[in-house]
């Protein structure tokens, strides 16, 4: 089959790129998919094993900060879409690093705007810049209530303010140019691939080696879980069908406050592992609580399911079986990815708290 469209997926080495990336290579054989990354400390290629020979598959290694690097690589190419994953995603790293955050989430998603619009103005046949953001710019939730589109932004960390620029450049970038764009934002994802510096594979890993869980402050804080691979589906249906200039809110509709989620990840692993129950409740330590943590997040996605007709298709118990399955059976994956800087982030962000 002839190749009709080439799409530049950015951030395809990172946990929801790699799905993103698989899901588009393997459903879509008349597109080239170019997946660009920086290979970061959370970009991995080994996500990609299965599909790195397919012959709509290419990877670039590069960073979205260099504008001379972007503006060759979209005169080269020509793209006909972005979906644009790149980003540093991880709250805790952005309190430590501010900085990190403003130059990849800003100005890097403004080097792929530019370079966008400068191919639109070049008469390339230029259909979409999906920019895919996160439900933390909307702020944080009180016990009630939930984030709409039109919810007005409010972010509170370093991550969610540089998050919220960038959609705010994408949203300017349409206005003012008529790129044609549209956004999503999310809810926390979990699955496969994730890296564990995050909430869900932290835990599993802590376990898997009989090391303290750490909970940040009361563990009251609760946040909307959805399966990356729904995550996945919902992008691809964003992409071809989403409206222009539009923003679409995804969620699992999937509340949980993290010390229950946690109590429940124990006694998933206990069975799995056959030990006692209650071995791995003990892990669980109260730790000093994340700087200016939200409280609550939740997502009302009643746009993206009446629109687009999205809904979730796992449940959470299927979804969290299937994670830890996944974990389980990929030790070579999780010891590449805790070996090296990792011990020095972990000491460094917990041992000292
Ligand atoms: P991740 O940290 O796992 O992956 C990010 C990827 O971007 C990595 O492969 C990394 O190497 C790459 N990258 C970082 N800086 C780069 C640069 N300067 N140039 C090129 N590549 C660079 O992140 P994730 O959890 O997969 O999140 C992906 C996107 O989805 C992010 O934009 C994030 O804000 C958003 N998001 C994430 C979640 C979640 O729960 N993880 C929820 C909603 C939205
Ligand atoms: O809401 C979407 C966001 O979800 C994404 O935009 C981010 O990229 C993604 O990292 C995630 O942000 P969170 O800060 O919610 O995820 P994290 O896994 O870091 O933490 C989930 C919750 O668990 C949060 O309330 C903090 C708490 N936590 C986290 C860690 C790592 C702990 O109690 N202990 C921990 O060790």
């Amino acid at each position: 089959m002839g190749i009709i469209k080439k799409i530049l997926i950015t951030g395809g080495a990172g946990f929801i790129g790699s799905h993103v990336v698989r899901r588009f290579v393997k459903r879509y054989p008349q597109y080239q998919i170019f997946n660009l990354d920086k290979l970061t400390y959370a970009g991995n290629l080994e996500n990609l094993k299965d599909i790195e020979h397919e012959p709509n598959y290419t990877f670039i290694k590069g960073d979205i900060v260099d504008q001379e690097f972007i503006r060759k690589l979209f005169d080269k190419y020509n793209f006909s879409g972005v979906i644009h994953l790149a980003a540093e995603s991880h709250v805790d790293r952005s309190i430590t690093n501010p900085m990190e955050f403003v130059h990849t989430n800003v100005i890097g998603t403004g080097n792929l705007l530019t370079a966008s619009r400068e191919l639109m103005d070049r008469g390339g046949e230029f259909d979409c810049f999906y920019h895919i953001s996160t439900d933390e710019v909307y702020g944080s939730l009180g016990d009630t209530g939930l984030f709409t589109e039109k919810t007005p932004y409010d972010p509170r960390s370093p991550y969610s303010a540089s998050k919220a620029s960038s959609d705010h450049l994408v949203r300017a970038f349409s206005h003012t140019y008529k790129l044609p764009v549209v956004v999503s934002n999310c809810s926390n994802n979990y699955g496969p691939n994730q890296f564990p510096e995050k909430l869900i594979p932290l835990v599993i890993n802590n376990i898997l080696n009989m090391k303290q869980i750490p909970v940040y402050g009361k563990g009251e804080n609760i946040r909307d879980w959805l399966y990356v691979e729904d995550h996945a589906a919902a992008i691809d249906l964003v992409y071809h069908s989403g409206r222009k200039g539009e923003t679409y809110n995804i969620g699992g509709n999937n509340e949980w406050k993290n010390i229950d989620l946690i109590t429940k990840l124990c006694e998933i692993m206990d069975r799995k592992l056959n030990r006692k129950p209650e071995t791995s409740g003990q892990l669980i330590t109260f730790v000093k609580d994340r700087a200016g943590h939200d409280l609550r997040y939740a997502i009302d996605s009643s746009k993206i399911s009446g629109e687009l007709g999205w809904e979730p298709a796992l449940n959470f118990e299927t979804g969290l079986a299937k994670t830890v399955e996944w974990y389980l059976n990929n030790n070579d994956w999780l010891q590449n990815v805790i070996s090296g800087d990792y011990e020095n982030y972990y000491d460094k962000q917990y041992l000292e708290r």
